[in-house]
């Protein structure tokens, strides 16, 4: 026997207990696993190998030095996702409530220098009762140090935040400064202030998952990109998340091996416009016959359903997409859908991922709401987003490009590479009723105006003759022509002028 092997052997067998079986039990009441069984669904089997287990708090007021646990409230670590390198941190509830210590950030602090330094993702599995009270500043200081790692790996590595439990106040930053944010149903919530806090300031009655809870993140404030029924199916997700993406901004693109043919037909897709163009069509099944074996990664699904954004493959490649939905708002853009695009395309811009954009778009959302909002200025940074953006942009006119919404919708313009239309394109300033309607007021014959002005615009051809449409295709191959054009732009450079950063419309 040795005994030195042997007092570390103890103090690793204690770390692993957390918070000991009581406050594990406890967790375990609440539905959730503790911060290493998350770890082990996340992560390929046996793969995981965590650093820092036997650090401790540094902390002797209130008593603090009584209570020391290894690993002071956070496990740290990497291993592989489908054989992939990816770090994780995964907060320890039942250690001070995973609340964050200057040990605990340091150790995250640790873990971000290390991914950034091998090109490779963060996942953050958050359950904390948000700064450790004990420490007073030191927390706080701990806090913002992992927020300036935030910063400084945005747009470098992927950084994903799962949130299984409380995150709130100052905490909440962290996962709001990552990429994209999961969030479990019913037993995770964020807010900055808590319902009690609220009662006082605005005297309104609220439940936290009514405040903070997924649903609301995911369907009203846009702060989480996807909600989970139980925290199997969230790591799940995210390790389906980590599967689309590059493992850093200088990686390349996964390959994923596919059996779906690049070359296969889409005859459904020759129906799918109505022929009454008022009447809307599902444009989630349009993607879905398009990319690889029709599986698309929705990001924030129930979030301004308007608009469509999420991952998807074609042959094997990784792809952004972002669609228009006819059936919803008549696919407009408005304020919501303009922000929930504008991110996911800065997203695939910052990680090489290319960009393929289905439109059908009637314009902008009218009226007061949407003004007073400030849809010029939310609508900008679509257009912002897409026009900086410098990863190859493929582009399919399904049926309406009206207005400023379809330069903003990837046009070529905005340096769209490949844009094709279907038959069906209508690429006008707007609609013909309206239009005549401005144009041959008080007209006697306005039907004749309108079905002129319909022969004129409700087609394709007017932008494809100035080379802004670069082909007008049969839907049914729209598959085979993206598969075809991704392959060829798979090499693309552009060179940007220097600057230190631009100035987008916020
Ligand atoms: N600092 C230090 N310890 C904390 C803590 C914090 N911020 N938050 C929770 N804990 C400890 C509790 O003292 C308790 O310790 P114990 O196991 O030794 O008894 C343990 O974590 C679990 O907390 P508990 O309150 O029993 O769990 P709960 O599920 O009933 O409630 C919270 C969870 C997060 C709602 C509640 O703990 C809370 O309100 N915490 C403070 C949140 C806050 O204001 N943080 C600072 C703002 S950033």
């Amino acid at each position: 026997s040795n005994p030195k092997w042997e007092r570390v052997q103890a103090a690793k067998a204690e770390a692993l207990l957390g918070g000991g079986a009581q406050r594990v039990a406890k967790q375990h009441a609440k539905g959730k696993l503790t911060a290493r069984e998350r770890l082990q669904v996340l992560f390929d089997p046996r793969s995981f190998r965590e650093a820092g287990g036997l650090v401790q708090h540094r902390c002797h007021d209130f008593g603090m030095e009584a209570q020391r646990y290894f690993g002071d409230g956070v496990v740290t670590g990497s291993g592989t996702v489908f054989g992939r390198p990816v770090f994780a941190f995964s907060q320890d509830f039942t250690v001070a409530g995973g609340s964050l210590s200057e040990s605990h950030a340091a150790k995250i602090c640790r873990l971000m220098d290390r991914a950034v330094a091998a090109g490779a993702p963060v996942v953050g599995l958050n359950d904390s009762g948000g700064a450790r009270i004990q420490e007073g500043v030191m927390s706080l200081a701990g806090y913002a140090e992992v927020f300036q790692r935030n910063v400084d790996a945005s747009g470098v590595i992927p950084q994903l935040s799962l949130v299984m439990g409380p995150c709130a106040g100052g905490a909440v930053y962290s996962p709001a400064l990552t990429d994209f944010t999961f969030m479990v149903r019913h037993s995770s919530y964020m807010f900055l202030t808590g319902p009690e806090v609220v009662r006082g300031v605005t005297m309104e009655e609220v439940t936290q998952e009514q405040l903070g809870g997924a649903a609301t993140h995911t369907t009203k404030s846009g702060v989480a990109h996807g909600a989970f029924d139980n925290e199997l199916d969230a790591l799940s997700g995210m390790r389906e998340l980590l599967s689309f993406l590059p493992l850093s901004n200088r990686g390349a693109l996964p390959r994923t091996p596919c059996s779906d043919p690049a070359g296969r037909m889409c005859p459904f897709l020759d129906y799918v416009v109505p022929s009454n163009e008022l009447e809307a069509y599902d444009m989630l099944a349009v993607v879905q016959q398009v990319v690889d074996e029709g599986h698309v990664f929705e990001i924030m699904r129930d979030y301004a359903q308007n608009i469509i954004t999420g991952f998807a493959r074609l042959d094997g490649r990784t792809v952004g997409v972002v669609a228009n939905q006819p059936a919803v708002l008549a696919g407009c853009l408005d304020i919501d859908a303009s922000v929930k695009a504008a991110r996911f395309v800065r997203f695939c811009d910052a990680f090489n991922i290319p960009l393929l954009t289905f439109v059908d778009v009637p314009g902008f959302l009218p009226g007061t709401a949407q003004e007073y909002g400030g849809i010029i200025r939310h609508g900008a940074k679509l257009l912002y987003a897409y026009a900086e953006a410098t990863v190859p942009k493929l582009t399919v006119i399904t049926r309406k490009g009206y207005g400023g919404a379809y330069d903003v919708m990837s046009s070529k313009h905005l340096r769209g590479d490949i844009n094709l239309s279907w038959p069906t394109g209508q690429i006008a300033v707007m609609g013909s009723k309206g239009a005549v309607e401005i144009l041959f007021r008080g007209h006697p014959d306005i039907k004749a105006a309108e079905a002129d002005y319909e022969e004129k615009f409700n087609n394709p051809f007017q932008a494809a003759k100035v080379g802004y449409i670069d082909d007008v295709i049969l839907p049914r191959l729209t598959r085979q022509r993206l598969c075809a054009e991704l392959e060829t732009l798979a090499g693309k450079e552009v060179w940007r002028p220097q600057r230190k950063h631009g100035n987008m419309p916020l």
